[in-house]
């Protein structure tokens, strides 16, 4: 049974991830990449994969725990989540001898798990691979749900696969060499998370310091994410709800090109653009910039509208969107290119 709230303070908390097809374990331990052996029994080859912004220090202790373990590494930047180093990780994999009882293990952030989880979906028909998310995005948002993928150009994720990891352990300490931006980045998706399930995670970006937070932050984010995952795995219903602040986000993040913004920052645009509750919408500014996240941004009305209605998730003429009724609870309504256009004033 998972343990209660608290349990995390001082020591691990250790949930299972129940998928239809298959049961993983969610470690959250300060430290745990120092012993990943003690969670997981590896009874293959490992093989390595990060990315040149992630600091050696962490991939030393992989490897010291692995010595036999081959280390793929390409530069980071989401400008590597492509065809040809999936193709090179490949070759490498290839090379390596991998064989389905072997193990891809991934260690970064969200681009390293993306590319690395459709690399072992798609190596020998699908082999194991194990997530170690080092940033905040990634351990709050992209360290389960098994959505993998590679960008085709400016298409993000276009090209990808469903595929459960065999284990995703998630250290807090690792987000202590992660610079601030790229830390309150990820946050964003916590104070979604907050928002639409948890308010007492919404809280805890209201009152203290969010250092001090940080790993009930975590776990309360990650157990929201595990329980929508688990009840909707393949985005039919529930899972959409975790779509908050992204069709405005979205928009936002192709109207600059993927350039000027990160993610986080954009959906927390994507937020206060589409919350209609002002009394929410005043306690979220608050906070946003408490995490000195963006609130607004001088983007052409017009040319967000169209982008929202591109958006991948719109469906035929009208788009879902998610609303906050009070701190979390929401429900997701149709929306048409008028009401889009018009919303934005
Ligand atoms: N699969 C999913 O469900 C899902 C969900 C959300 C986002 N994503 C994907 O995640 C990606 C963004 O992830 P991200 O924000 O983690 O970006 P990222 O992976 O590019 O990491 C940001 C930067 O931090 C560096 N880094 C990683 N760990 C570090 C550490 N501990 N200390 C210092 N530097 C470190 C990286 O090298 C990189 O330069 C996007 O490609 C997005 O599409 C996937
Ligand atoms: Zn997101």
């Amino acid at each position: 049974m998972d343990k209660p709230y608290g349990y995390f303070f001082g020591g691990t908390m250790q949930l299972e991830v129940k998928t239809k097809d298959k049961i993983y374990p969610l470690i959250l331990e300060r430290g745990a990449i120092r012993h990943i052996k003690d969670y997981i029994q590896l009874n293959g080859e490992a093989f390595l994969i990060s990315d040149t912004g992630v600091p050696k220090e962490y991939k030393e202790i992989i490897l010291e725990q692995f010595p036999e373990a081959k280390l793929f590494e390409f530069k980071q930047g989401e400008a590597s989540k492509n065809y040809r180093i999936l193709e090179s990780i490949h070759e490498a994999m290839l090379e390596a001898h991998l064989s389905r009882k072997d193990y891809v293990i991934a260690l970064g952030g969200g681009v390293v798990g993306d590319i690395s989880g459709f690399a072992a979906a798609t190596y020998m028909r699908g082999i194991r691979y194990i997530n170690i998310p080092t940033t905040s995005l990634a351990q709050i948002d992209s360290s389960i749900g098994g959505k993998t993928a590679i960008d085709m150009g400016k298409k993000k994720n276009c090209v990808g696969a469903f595929w459960q990891p065999d284990a995703v352990i998630v250290d807090v300490d690792t987000l202590k060499t992660l610079d601030k931006r790229q830390f309150h980045n990820g946050l964003a998706e916590a104070v979604k998370a907050g928002l639409i399930k948890d308010k007492e995670l919404f809280s805890l970006f209201e009152k203290g310091k969010i250092e001090e937070n940080i790993e009930e932050i975590i776990e309360r984010s990650l157990r929201i994410k595990k329980e929508v995952v688990e009840k909707d795995e393949r985005e039919q219903g529930e899972r959409k709800l975790l779509n908050f602040g992204h069709s405005y986000g979205h928009a936002y993040e192709s109207y600059y090109d993927f350039d000027q913004y990160l993610h986080g920052e954009c959906v927390a645009m994507g937020m206060m653009t589409i919350l209609k509750n002002e009394e929410i919408k005043e306690r979220l500014k608050i906070v946003l910039e408490k995490l000195e996240l963006p609130i607004s941004c001088e983007a052409d009305k017009g040319e967000i509208a169209r982008l929202v209605m591109h958006d991948k998730k719109a469906d035929h003429n009208t788009i879902s969107i998610v609303q906050v009724d009070e701190i979390g609870k929401a429900h997701l309504e149709q929306w048409s290119m008028e009401e889009i256009r018009s919303h934005l004033g």
